[in-house]
């Protein structure tokens, strides 16, 4: 990053920290944005912190964390419109090219250690509840109403939008899509490309396909990189089977 785009992101986050928080919280600078994300309807009241450790930085939004090789542009954009607001509860990274789409009265709220890879989409207009500890792959998207209304002949209206719950510890694999009234309960995996449009109850479950199904109970996933885990177990079994001299 170069010294101009180090400016310019200083003065755009000084900026969004000044519009969206009360005074107390702006001064602390939580936000640091590139000055490649786009800010549109912002407000006070905007983005909320919900966490008592509030420190410079703690939020970064529009850097490029993306997967090596992944293309795309640089632009991000953020759009929260009247009442609605972006509650952060604590320290979140959200890579370049992601789009935060929240409408009035809607509310999207993420826990700590919040981490989304380049071109994740949220497109909210009622609620998006995400436990802590998530990553996100990148061209996830996450959506909790269909966007055109739906009419039976008989009965009227039948597609409202349905709030969407991701619990604790929970990886969207990438291109995934999260579909309105979907609970994916603490531990999930959901699998690169899949559909979750219903609630699993079972945590620490793989879900994949579409709609995703469970294929594996009783997981554990950690966020380390693979390579570092083989080639340590590599290393590992190098040694063990080095003669003892
Ligand atoms: C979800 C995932 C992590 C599970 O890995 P795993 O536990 O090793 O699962 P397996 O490969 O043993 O697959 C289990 C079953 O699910 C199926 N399956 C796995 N991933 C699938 C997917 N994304 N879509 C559809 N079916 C899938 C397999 O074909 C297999 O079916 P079978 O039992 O009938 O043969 C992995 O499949 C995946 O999607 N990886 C990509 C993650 C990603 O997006 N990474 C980018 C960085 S975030």
């Amino acid at each position: 990053m170069n010294l101009l785009d180090r400016i310019l992101n200083k003065v755009v986050s000084y900026r969004v920290n000044h519009i969206v928080f009360p005074k107390e919280i702006a001064k602390k600078m939580p936000i640091y944005c590139s000055w490649h994300v786009k800010w549109s309807g912002i407000q006070k009241g905007s983005i909320k912190m919900d966490t008592d450790q509030i420190y410079k930085g703690m939020i970064q939004i529009g850097f490029d964390r993306i997967a090596e090789g992944l293309l795309g542009g640089r632009r991000s954009i953020v759009s929260i419109t009247g009442n609605g607001c972006l509650i952060f509860r604590g320290k979140a990274d959200l890579s370049q090219g992601i789009s935060i789409c929240i409408r009035d009265e809607a509310q999207v709220s993420v826990g700590k250690g919040f981490y989304c890879n380049g071109y994740f989409s949220i497109r909210c207009r009622k609620k998006i509840t995400i436990g802590d500890d998530f990553i996100g792959g990148w061209n996830v998207s996450i959506m909790d109403s269909d966007g055109h209304p739906i009419f039976d002949l008989n009965h009227g209206f039948i597609n409202p939008s349905k709030d969407i719950v991701i619990g604790d510890h929970v990886w969207l694999g990438a291109e995934s899509r999260i579909l309105k009234g979907a609970v994916i309960p603490n531990g999930c995996i959901v699998g690169l490309g899949s559909i979750v449009s219903g609630k699993n109850i079972k945590e620490n479950a793989v879900l994949v396909g579409s709609p995703a199904k469970v294929v594996k109970e009783g997981v554990v996933w950690d966020r380390g990189d693979i390579a570092t885990i083989e080639k340590a177990k590599n290393l590992a079994n190098i040694s063990l089977e080095e003669p003892v001299v």
